[in-house]
């Protein structure tokens, strides 16, 4: 048996073949979940597994697992992974490193015929980004923070259900999910944030995730003439979305330095030039290291909604539609990250990430611990986000390492 080797080159080259699908003229990638390049994405994951030699199941929402056996078959699988789909204007790292990453443990394990004791998986959760339908859906089901049903009836911007965009793109499987236990959840990403690069190490020592909520925010105004109509009879629901969001932005900066708070989607109706518009959709993405900060400041943005909404007759609907509490990881699953980027030679540092993982629901159900590497001036959910051949390899040979010692040798 030889000793299993990260083959950088490899993992760039698989990275690179993956950002050609759905690929964006400025270098980036839009893979939608359940789309046609989610899709084709799949495929091109599924078709080297096997190649690999891993055996492919897909449960009810579309997670994806790949496996390697292990001496012990009845030992529950020690797995990696991450997402394949991506931000519309998404980069080439975020959840495809975590995914290639696990493929390329799986073929350095091939190729040195090393056989685990306990088997290795690698998992595609479904729909991380949440673009469409809501963040962290297929590790959500997994983890039993909503079910098959709930997750099936959600619903993209168009209407179109979850369940139906599954079936169309052929990846509603036959497993229950969570029906197979894990027993622990590795997650390799890149940081997404200016932490590392400004330490000068390749390696991130996750130690937890930021808590995380979304409110969908419905201002029901009265579609008018633009032209027509004077000032104090309108009911304008884009106007009303411009206060609120200048007050949302004032509630952000006037809290400590490490809230976060950021409207990135609006939707206007009718959206035309020549109307005043009688209804806009927004989110509102607030994160927090503590559940009581998350608290507090949803309760004052639900207040500021109210106050702005009633001084201008519109309509208000907020609906919390994900709320995810602050995770700390697994101790022991921490500490082996650790001590394998130690006997590697890399350098270090904690973090507590910033972005949310689909190791947070994991962590719910099984050991969790993630692992990081630099990004180029700490940008992510950006066509321009760039990570090093050299700190990707880094990172999988971390996880080569911790996932050896949780699954163990065999003969
Ligand atoms: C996940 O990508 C997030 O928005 O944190
Ligand atoms: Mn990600
Ligand atoms: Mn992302």
């Amino acid at each position: 048996v030889a000793t299993p080797e990260i083959d950088g080159q490899r993992l760039w080259r698989s990275l690179m073949e993956m950002a050609e699908v759905g690929a964006l003229p400025g270098g980036g990638c839009c893979r939608l979940a359940l789309s046609d390049a989610d899709r084709d994405g799949r495929d091109l994951f599924v078709r080297w597994c096997r190649e690999a030699g891993c055996e492919v199941a897909v449960d009810r929402v579309g997670n994806i697992f790949a496996r390697r056996p292990g001496s012990d078959a009845g030992a529950a699988a020690v797995a990696t992974g991450s997402h394949l789909d991506t931000q519309p204007h998404g980069g080439r790292f975020d959840g495809a490193f975590g995914v290639l990453a696990g493929l390329e443990v799986m073929r350095s394990l091939e190729e040195a015929a090393v056989c685990t004791v306990a088997p290795l998986e690698v998992v595609v959760w479904t729909n991380e980004e949440g673009t469409r339908f809501r963040p962290l859906v297929g590790s959500g089901v997994f983890a039993g923070e909503l079910t098959v049903a709930e997750a099936d009836e959600l619903t993209a911007s168009a209407g179109v259900r979850f369940a139906d965009e599954l079936a169309r793109i052929g990846y509603r499987g036959e497993l229950a999910p969570g029906e197979r236990r894990l027993a622990a959840f590795v997650e390799a990403h890149i940081e997404q944030g200016p932490l590392l690069e400004a330490a000068g190490v390749p390696i991130g020592v996750v130690t937890g995730v930021q808590g995380i909520r979304w409110l969908r925010v419905e201002l029901t105004g009265r579609d008018a003439h633009a032209g027509t109509t004077p000032m104090a009879l309108r009911r304008d629901a884009v106007a009303g979305m411009a206060a609120m969001v200048t007050g949302l932005e004032e509630i952000a900066r006037a809290g400590d330095a490490e809230l976060r708070l950021t409207v990135g989607r609006v939707e206007v109706s009718p959206n035309s030039g020549g109307t005043i518009a009688g209804q806009v959709r927004f989110n509102v993405d607030l994160r927090h290291p503590e559940t009581a900060t998350l608290e507090r400041t949803e309760g004052e943005i639900r207040q500021l909604l109210q106050r702005l909404a009633g001084a201008r007759s519109l309509g208000l609907g907020v609906r919390r539609v994900l709320a995810r509490p602050p995770v700390a990881f697994d101790p022991e699953l921490v500490d082996q990250v650790r001590a394998a980027a130690r006997r590697l030679g890399h350098g270090t540092r904690e973090i507590v990430s910033g972005a949310g993982h689909d190791a947070m629901n994991i962590a719910g159900v099984a050991p969790s611990a993630m692992i990081f590497v630099p990004c180029r001036d700490g940008i992510s959910h950006n066509e321009a986000e760039y990570a090093s051949p050299e700190d990707l390899a880094a990172g999988a040979e971390v996880l080569l390492h911790t996932l050896l010692a949780k699954a163990g040798m065999g003969p």
